[in-house]
């Protein structure tokens, strides 16, 4: 009785391949909102970069990158030859700093970045008094981009609450901080995590078109890709409050800010366990994209699941007050649960068992077979969930910019072989797509399910990890602001 209630259950997590040729038409429809018009729920935000990297950027730069599990800060050195080197110092945000105040959160972050140039580049101070070093500011979170080094935050996300720094221009924030303590570091650009995976990916690895999409599957999920300026209507439109860019490549990356696709759920799967993850979160209503697929929200989706099969069937017969207490507790369960519980394809399900031990403080010797295969069957129902939306953005954006092959040309012209079909590469960064086993692969699955994609084009598709992308991404960013200022590291 108990698998059959597990089954049923994650029958709720299904999304079927016309759910996500639904979900392809919707987004492709909340893209065009978000180019033409301000103030849409998908922000497809102006990023100001007008160019991907070919691998000849060079010179090095500081990088700080806030939004991902981990706080960083970095200097890069950029080679030249598609190469780099990075140097990293890694902190976790503590966690009350999430919802504190601007001055706390963004004086912390100066204060990091003061002990890392102390400790890495007090030779170049030396050397150098007066040459402030360009740094790059990876910000994870909806920022109204008006200049490559200026952005106005719109929202918060990903668990942060804090609310006096809504509409400030965060690189101001973090500049006054780093002025207050003497530092003569030059905050040159604001880089969203998605543009710098994208810029990253393009650097390490320039082909013939360079790289289109640069997304992140980790704490939350987003991506950023190259868009032609003729469609960002709402930046030529008369009225249209815009500052100065390069025209001449005709291009700009948007950081569309997928995390918010289709918040009215005209689309989107809905099931009870989404609704009361919603409810208990500090935004409900929006990300309700993101609340579905990252790495934040997966585990949580999981703890309300096996709520409903501990109420309808007696999920953990044997746990006592104190783990049924862990199970009542929102987000108790972390995403890294789902992850090992899809790896463990052992008979008797050890490893399973331990984790719910470690997370749930269920004592592994108290869960029985039965119970352990209920639970495996519904984080796989919502870890295939996970993969299988997050096809959507990327089948609908190369879709969007044309990618696809053209339909079989009639003769005389001739429809291009396979071999001469362009790949289409993509950079991915964050740690759903980096440990869920097999989650590139049952996103491609929903990929083919696209009629426009097929099977064709599915396969032209290059997805690799842009390790480390943000921070290398934010480094090339502040190369190209520094040397439209005359600026040579
Ligand atoms: C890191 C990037 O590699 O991946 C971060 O440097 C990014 O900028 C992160 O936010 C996303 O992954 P996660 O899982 O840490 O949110
Ligand atoms: C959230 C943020 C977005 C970021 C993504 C991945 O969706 O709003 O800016 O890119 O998380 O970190």
């Amino acid at each position: 009785a108990l698998i059959a209630k597990a089954e049923a259950i994650a029958r709720e997590f299904e999304y079927t391949a016309e759910d996500v040729r639904k979900g392809v038409k919707e987004f492709l429809r909340e893209m065009d909102l978000g180019l033409q018009n301000d103030g849409q729920p998908m922000t497809m935000i102006p990023t100001y970069v007008t160019s991907v990297p070919n691998g000849t950027e060079k010179g090095v730069y500081l990088a700080v990158d806030l939004g991902g599990t981990n706080f960083r800060v970095c200097s890069v050195s950029l080679k030249g030859n598609s190469t780099f080197t990075l140097t990293q110092a890694k902190a976790a945000i503590p966690k009350e700093m999430m919802t504190s105040d601007s001055h706390t959160l963004f004086s912390f972050l100066a204060q990091q970045v003061k002990a890392f140039v102390e400790e890495h580049h007090a030779d170049h101070f030396e050397e150098f008094p007066d040459h402030h070093l360009q740094l790059g500011f990876t910000f994870s979170f909806p920022v109204d981009q008006r200049a490559v080094n200026k952005g106005y935050l719109i929202r918060w996300t990903k668990g942060f609450d804090i609310k006096d720094a809504i509409g400030k221009d965060v690189c101001e924030l973090l500049q006054k901080e780093i002025d207050a303590l003497g530092l003569p570091v030059t905050v040159a650009a604001l880089v969203n995590d998605t543009v710098g995976t994208l810029m990253a990916r393009s650097y390490t690895s320039p082909g013939k078109t360079g790289t289109l999409l640069g997304a992140i599957f980790g704490t939350g999920t987003n991506g950023a890709y190259v868009e032609k300026l003729s469609k960002i209507t709402k930046m030529t439109k008369p009225g249209a409050n815009i500052g100065e860019y390069d025209k001449s490549t005709g291009e700009m990356v948007v950081n569309t800010e997928w995390g918010s696709f289709d918040n009215e759920l005209r689309v989107l799967p809905n099931t009870p366990y989404d609704q009361e993850l919603d409810k208990m979160s500090v935004n409900p209503g929006i990300q309700m994209f993101e609340k579905r697929i990252s790495g934040m929200f997966l585990g949580e989706i999981l703890r309300n699941s096996l709520l409903a099969l501990k109420d309808s069937a007696g999920l953990f017969a044997k746990a006592d007050i104190a783990a049924d207490a862990f199970l009542h507790t929102p987000w108790s369960v972390d995403t890294s649960a789902l992850s090992f519980i899809e790896a463990d394809n052992s008979e008797d399900l050890a490893r399973t068992k331990q984790v719910l031990e470690a997370q749930l403080h269920v004592p592994a010797a108290d869960i029985s077979i039965e119970e352990a295969r209920a639970v495996k069957i519904l984080a796989h129902a919502i870890g295939r969930r996970s993969a299988r939306l997050s096809a959507v953005p990327i089948a609908a954006i190369i879709i969007a910019t044309g990618k696809v092959q053209p339909p079989p040309q009639p003769r005389p012209v001739a429809a291009k072989t396979d071999e001469e079909l362009e790949v289409i590469d993509i950079g991915v960064d964050g740690s759903v797509v980096e440990h869920y086993p097999g989650f590139e692969k049952l996103l491609r699955e929903a990929l083919r399910e696209v009629e426009e994609l097929g099977e064709k084009n599915e396969k032209r598709i290059r997805m690799g990890v842009a390790k480390d992308g943000s921070g290398v991404g934010a480094a090339l960013i502040a190369q190209v602001a520094a040397k439209m200022k005359g600026i040579e590291n």
